[in-house]
């Protein structure tokens, strides 16, 4: 299973990236706007780090308006994804946009059946957001389960990324459902590579090493 980086934040996604355990990098207007930073010279500094799929999202909610700022976003890198939220609207503008080659991430899926449509009108991603479901008292990860199943029965090509993951347990019940990719948020993967029997594990060798020099 990937894992991309859910942040806007250069820093994190630098020390992140170093580490080799993440492929991409997911960004929303939510994580810009926490930066303060120019939108497009911000997506072109994540560029230059990290060489896989870079998600950034429209603004506009109108077809034109759309496939307009999706040119703009994409022409940024080549390896920019753009993402375009779950409406009429958005499924025309990801079936323009796939039309001439450009890669798509459909953000703001809640249902199943949401997901079959946005990958009908030629989505290269879809993102489920797990987080919020759980949030309103649904369960995140049925909503993972139904769209792996429909996707591998109808060999759907579009690619599940599980998003708005809140915790490591997320990350691990995505991977064994059969999302393709979790978007994760750095903190999550510290969480995800710290352990204290590690640490205490750690602590003990080097402890019994020092005897050995006694
Ligand atoms: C990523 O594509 C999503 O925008 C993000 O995971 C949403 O996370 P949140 O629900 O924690 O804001």
């Amino acid at each position: 299973m990937r894992f991309f980086l859910d942040t806007a934040n250069l820093e994190e996604i630098k020390e992140i990236y170093e580490l080799g355990v993440i492929d991409g990098v997911t960004t929303n207007p939510s994580l810009v706007a926490k930066e303060g930073v120019d939108f497009h010279q911000r997506i072109k500094e994540i560029a230059e780090v990290v060489k896989g799929p870079i998600s950034a999202e429209v603004i506009a909610l109108d077809h034109d308006g759309m496939v307009k700022e999706a040119r703009e976003l994409a022409s940024l890198a080549p390896n920019v994804v753009v993402k375009i939220p779950m409406t009429k609207e958005g499924l025309k503008a990801v079936k323009t946009l796939s039309g001439e080659g450009i890669k798509t991430n459909v953000t703001l899926i809640f249902s199943a059946n949401q997901g079959i449509l946005a990958a009908n009108a030629g989505a290269t991603y879809i993102s489920p957001f797990i987080g919020r479901l759980d949030d309103i008292g649904h369960d995140g990860m049925e909503l993972i389960k139904e769209l792996v199943k429909v996707f591998d029965y109808y060999m759907i090509d579009t690619e599940i990324i599980a998003a708005s993951v809140r915790h490591p347990l997320h990350c691990l019940k995505a991977m064994e459902a059969g999302a393709h990719i979790a978007t994760v948020p750095a903190k999550v993967i510290e969480q995800m590579i710290n352990h204290p029997m590690t640490d205490k594990g750690i602590a003990a060798f080097l402890a019994d090493w020092e005897k050995t020099k006694k």
